[in-house]
């Protein structure tokens, strides 16, 4: 069988859960990983700080992005693809703001771009969506996406404080490098704006949408609250209305007992709503290790399937605030 060689953009939580993950693959093979700076890193792998090393290689089949922000991401990623390489990416910030534009590049050039990682960490959530659960009309997709709010209102509700929370999150490995992604909401919205674009064929803006965060959220509510029977969770809902896209992330009450309040960490539940029914998927939304396996599974569906199927044509459907339909904290 061909050997798959891979560039490697980024070495840190998801980047060394990559590289212990493909150990397991004798056909696939890293060239090359791209860091900051080589000195922060005691490995055998071959490290660089120059990204003409991998852009311009022309061994390198695949280019995997695991650094994180726009900024030098996109364009890595845009030459990769003009250059004939495919390219797989947990980037939600860059596929919630340029996954159409890329997807077309991608299509242009006959090359794969996947992001499985990008949400639900090594859930199997968006293959599901894009294919399996898109064969009905989709109503509502809805869940905890963001594993690094579950896991400090977990905490918090078990008595640990706010600020101690949310460092061992950030020891973990499950935060954003700016955790303000997390705890304001911005990361469950760009993974809710992956998750609308590929239930409704319609890509948004996530900065158009009602978002807000858990910083409001107080040791003492929690504790008020599940003495009365009640838990918080950071929620993100879209709905396909007739003509616009519902869109909301916010803190939301829920009775104890609820399959939100149960989930443990980091953990995502995602529940897609269609005409044939409501699908949930649970399971470990952040982590190296976790979000390697999607990873490597869009990596293996690259290496195995001809990626110039039929595209998926987006609309531009406007955003409509539905946060008055729930029950916000
Ligand atoms: P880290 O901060 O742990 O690692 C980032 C890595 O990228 C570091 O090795 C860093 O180099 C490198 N890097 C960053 N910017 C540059 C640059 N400009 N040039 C070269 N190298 C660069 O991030 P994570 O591994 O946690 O996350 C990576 C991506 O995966 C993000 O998009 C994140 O949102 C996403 N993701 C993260 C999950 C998680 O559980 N952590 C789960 C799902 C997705 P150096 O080491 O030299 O500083
Ligand atoms: N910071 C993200 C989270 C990582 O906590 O969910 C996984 O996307």
């Amino acid at each position: 069988m061909k050997t798959t060689h891979i560039g490697l953009l980024g070495l840190g939580t998801v980047g060394k859960g990559v590289v212990e993950a493909l150990s397991h693959q004798n056909t696939v093979v890293i060239d090359k990983v791209l860091v900051r700076d080589v000195t922060h890193h005691h490995s055998n792998l071959p490290l660089t700080t120059d990204i003409h090393e991998i852009l311009d290689n022309p061994d390198i089949d695949i280019v995997v992005e695991v650094m994180g922000g726009i900024d030098p991401a996109y364009e890595y990623l845009a030459t990769a693809l003009q250059k004939g390489k495919s390219v797989v990416t947990a980037n939600k910030e860059v596929v919630a703001r340029f996954g159409p534009k890329l997807m077309a590049m991608a299509r242009e050039h006959r090359q794969g771009f996947l992001f499985e990682a990008s949400v639900g960490g090594g859930m199997p959530i968006l293959d599901a969506l894009t294919w399996h659960l898109n064969a009905t009309p989709i109503h509502a997709v809805e869940g905890v996406v963001n594993g690094t709010t579950n896991f400090i209102l977990d905490q918090m509700e078990q008595g640990m404080d706010y600020q101690a929370a949310l460092q061992r999150a950030q020891a973990l490995g499950f935060a954003e490098q700016d955790p303000s992604a997390d705890v304001d909401g911005w990361d469950s919205a760009r993974k809710l704006s992956i998750l609308a674009g590929l239930a409704f064929h319609s890509w948004i803006d996530a900065e158009n949408g009602y978002v807000k965060g858990i910083t409001e959220v107080r040791a003492a509510h929690l504790h008020r609250l599940k003495e009365m029977g009640f838990g918080v969770r950071l929620v993100a809902r879209a709905e396909r209305h007739p003509s616009s896209i519902g869109f909301v992330v916010a803190p939301t009450v829920y009775p104890l007992g609820h399959r939100y309040l149960k989930l443990a960490g980091s953990q995502n539940a995602i529940g897609i709503f269609s005409d044939a029914g409501t699908t949930w998927i649970e399971g470990p939304g952040a982590g190296g290790l976790a979000t390697a396996t999607s990873i490597v599974s869009d990596i293996q569906r690259i290496r195995f399937s001809v990626p110039d199927r039929d595209p998926i044509q987006f609309e531009s459907l406007p955003v409509e605030n539905i946060n008055d339909a729930y029950l916000i904290f």
